[in-house]
């Protein structure tokens, strides 16, 4: 019979979801079986880890079990999302790449940790200029752990709720703790400035409270990301509630090839330079890039032209380049 080990090794690997390592501790038992001489046992065994196999193979990829979609008041304080979003379809520096494949893998073990009383990392602050990644990022983490996105507008919970914003804050901690997923406090400066709403100081500051407050209370399963372009501005006392804080940056010369090469990686393309026209969007973040390419495309599509061409790209890439760039933020 199999050890105790080997058994509760495959219910936590089950538990965890990590069907690789389930399928592996199956296999030793089989093999254990077959040694100690029970063939028979042995074969039943590894047919059944077969057909699990091949099943898991003709149905599709569970999804997150689809949540309803906020309501009530939290509609307008949420919005919701199943992003499809991978870590593979950024363009990131390897350092980030790496900070982020390590707070997956915590996630992933999410239940090991915990029976150790460890904690994953899961509270985390995105910093950087518009168009890097923040909430393409949050999209991500959503995206590969199969957890919905969960957005929230605090610069607009503020002006709308002038008065009631801890209130607010309340509800949303409350799904946080209630509905696993990736909470995304967008525009986070907004509690961290005092300079936007000049009148409104005190409001400002007792929001502030409740969120340092509210944030060290929770203690659930959820992804809590705050995302802003002003880090500057932030209060000290916010940085230290993070267990990890990312920096987000314009793509160097190396990573608008890559993001070039990924965005165009779908469309037929003749004689292309791509260091010359990195050369000519330095300066521009992702997104920018993103959309000259997009723009390129699309005057191909309109000009029923056959394929990418240098000087088109060139065009595209020029005309990024001559509109401010505030103008360029999320898609
Ligand atoms: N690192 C990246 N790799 C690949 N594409 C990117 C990257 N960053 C941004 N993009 C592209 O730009 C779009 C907008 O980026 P995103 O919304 O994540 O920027 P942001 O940092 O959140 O900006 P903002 O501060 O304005 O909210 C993305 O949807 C994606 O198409
Ligand atoms: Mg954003």
């Amino acid at each position: 019979m199999a050890k105790a080990q080997q058994l509760k090794a495959l219910l936590q690997s089950h538990m965890e979801g990590d069907e690789a390592r389930f399928y592996a501790i199956a296999m030793q038992i089989a093999a254990h079986e077959a040694k100690v001489g029970h063939g028979a046992l042995a074969t039943e065994l590894r047919a059944l880890i077969d057909e699990a196999k091949r099943r898991e193979k003709r149905t599709p990829a569970k999804g997150p079990v689809p949540i309803v979609q906020p309501r009530g008041e939290l509609s307008s304080l949420l919005s919701a999302s199943f992003p499809k979003v991978r870590l593979a379809d950024m363009v990131l520096p390897q350092s980030v790449e790496d900070r982020l494949s390590r707070i997956l893998k915590e996630q992933r073990q999410l239940a090991k940790l915990r029976t150790h009383a460890l904690h994953p990392r899961r509270k985390l602050l995105l910093l950087g200029p518009p168009g890097t990644g923040k909430t393409m990022c949050a999209s991500a983490l959503a995206g590969e752990l199969d957890l919905p996105l969960f957005v929230i507008r605090l610069d607009g919970i503020i002006t709308k709720y002038l008065g009631e914003t801890a209130a607010k804050l309340r509800l949303v901690f409350d799904a946080i703790a209630q509905t696993r997923g990736v909470y995304l406090f967008d525009e986070f400066d907004s509690i961290g400035t005092q300079r936007a709403f000049p009148n409104e100081v005190g409001e400002i500051r007792r929001v502030l409270n409740s969120f340092l407050q509210f944030i060290d209370q929770d203690d659930s399963d959820s992804l809590i990301l705050a995302a802003t372009n002003h880090p500057e501005i932030l209060d000290y006392a916010l940085y230290r509630r993070f267990d990890d804080v990312i920096s987000f940056a314009l793509p160097d010369h190396e990573r608008i090839v890559d993001t070039l090469r990924a965005k165009l990686a779908a469309f037929r393309k003749e004689g292309i330079d791509w260091a010359s026209l990195a050369r000519e969007a330095e300066g521009l973040s992702y997104a920018e890039v993103t959309r000259a390419c997009e723009g390129a495309v699309k005057d191909m599509i309109i000009h029923d032209l056959p394929a990418l061409e240098q000087p088109l790209l060139s065009r595209a890439i020029q005309e990024r380049k001559s509109i401010p760039s505030s103008t360029c933020t999320s898609a």
